[in-house]
């Protein structure tokens, strides 16, 4: 199935990176010399995406200024850039709320979201996700460590196959002792637009904020729930343990970097 839209919520306050985010939002941090927006925005285009949609907010506008400066320099970034547009959320209310604030620019058809702190290497996750799209509401799943459950939404497996895990429910942020299952949900997701009637009738969830995840458990009857194992290297670039790791991975795989890793540790012995 075509998936032409993709929602990129940059809304939100990034408090794990305070005091840098009060002026330079998350999804600017760098991983070397590119923004994570950056890869987020390559990896959408990889997938075929032609309609970027940012969720912005207050004290976002250098990724507006870097999303002008990527079109102006289309060909040297060798990227087709397709059509840009930003919508405002005015207080950040939590992830579901900020996929809400697109529901005017998606129109009827299935979309995809994708949050740029989860930084993901190699194939396209998104475009994965799309090759394998069945019509019901996927998100990008990963086995997650047992003591890290209470960070993710995690999914409670009815079946699963090599890389599809059907989930009969979802649970935001569960106790360990709770947890139906290590399969955490990691930010990318195609969705029904039907998500936007249940999102606009939704009471705040964990943390008082409009959780995406609440959606999805209350869709389950209506279209189900699939997660999907992707195939690349994913870093949580929303923590700081995440994003120096990213780094250093990056780092460590340039020529003309990877030396400057290898001394640093050479040093320390
Ligand atoms: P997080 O849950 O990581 O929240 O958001 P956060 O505010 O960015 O970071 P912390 O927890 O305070 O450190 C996941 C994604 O959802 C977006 C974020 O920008 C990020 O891309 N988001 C979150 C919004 O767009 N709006 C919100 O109200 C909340």
């Amino acid at each position: 199935m075509k998936i032409s839209k993709a929602v990129f919520p940059v809304g939100g306050l990034g408090k794990r990176f305070f005091p840098i985010t009060r002026a330079i939002p998350k999804e600017m941090l760098g991983i070397i010399d590119k923004p994570l927006i950056h890869y987020a925005f390559e990896e959408a285009v990889d997938a075929g995406i032609e309609e970027f949609i940012f969720v912005t907010r207050h004290g976002k506008y250098s990724i507006e200024d870097y999303f002008d400066f990527m079109s102006a320099h289309a060909k040297y970034f060798n990227i087709k850039m397709g059509s840009v547009c930003y919508v405002r959320q005015n207080e950040p209310l939590g992830l579901g709320h900020a996929v809400l604030c697109a529901k005017n620019l998606i129109g009827s058809e299935p979309f995809a979201v994708i949050s740029a702190d989860d930084y993901i290497l190699g194939e396209s996750c998104v475009g994965e996700m799309i090759t394998h799209y069945d019509g019901s509401n996927m998100v990008a799943a990963m086995n997650v460590a047992r003591s890290e459950v209470s960070k993710y939404g995690i999914l409670d497996v009815e079946r699963e196959t090599d890389r599809l895990v059907i989930a009969k429910s979802v649970d935001e942020k569960p106790s360990v002792g709770t947890a139906k299952s290590t399969y955490g949900i990691v930010g990318r997701y195609i969705l029904s637009h039907k998500i936007f009637d249940v999102l606009s009738d939704l009471a705040p969830g964990v943390g008082g904020e409009i959780q995406l995840t609440d959606a999805l458990l209350k869709m389950i009857p209506i279209c189900g729930l699939t997660g999907f194992k992707f195939a690349g290297k994913r870093f949580d670039c929303g923590s700081k343990e995440g994003l120096l790791s990213a780094i250093l991975h990056v780092a460590s795989g340039d020529d003309k970097l990877n030396c400057v890793v290898e001394n640093f540790y050479k040093d320390r012995k």
